[in-house]
């Protein structure tokens, strides 16, 4: 049995940069992260990697045939159970939803509104670039609908190969400049 760990990720600092134009100022927005951190359970991150590449076999992938399934704990939900999902593919393709967002509108059916961890599996991409087994943009922004900075969401992508458990995300990782609304 494993206990927690804790895990430190670095603070990021990117500094914002203006140019001038005849037309006005050209701004390019800079990022301040700080360092932050969290402490993980990685027995449980291990059963929600087990439930996400569940729920990728039973994926609706016919066009892609690229399976994909998600696993997550919300921490409003007292039971704390295991919610997953696949992607469902559509033939008009635009009908398409993914992995995370079938498990986080599970979730929020359920009554739940604060997302604690979620694991991501792309099961045919494992060893593929980060980038090309993590969340889509807009499974980002519905992931920043409910994230949570305490506790602090983690985002963790099934990193598959021997000795990995994934790559872990927190909301300032994973979407900067998400939106909000301003209402
Ligand atoms: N897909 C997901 O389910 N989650 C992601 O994070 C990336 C992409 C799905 C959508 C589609 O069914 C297939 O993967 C190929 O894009």
């Amino acid at each position: 049995m494993t206990g927690r760990v804790t895990l430190v990720l670095p603070a990021v600092a990117r500094p914002d940069a203006a140019t001038a134009t005849p037309l006005g100022r050209l701004t390019v927005p800079g990022r301040a992260i700080p360092e932050k951190t969290v402490s993980v359970d990685p027995t449980e991150i291990g059963r929600l990697r087990d439930a996400a590449r569940d729920a990728a076999a039973r994926a609706h992938a016919p066009y892609s045939r690229f399976r994909v399934g998600a696993a997550l704990i919300m921490a409003d939900d007292q039971e704390r159970r295991v919610i997953s999902g696949a992607n469902v593919e559509n033939a008009s393709y635009g009908g398409t939803i993914c992995a995370e967002r079938t498990a986080l509108t599970q979730a929020a059916t359920l009554g739940f509104r604060k997302l604690e961890v979620l694991v991501v599996s792309c099961v045919a991409a494992l060893e593929a670039p980060v980038a090309d087994r993590s969340p889509c943009g807009i499974c980002r922004q519905v992931i920043h609908e409910f994230g949570s900075r305490e506790p602090e969401t983690l985002v963790i992508v099934d990193g598959g190969g021997e000795g990995a458990l994934g790559d872990v995300f927190d909301l300032d990782r994973l979407l900067p400049y998400g939106f909000d609304l301003p209402i």
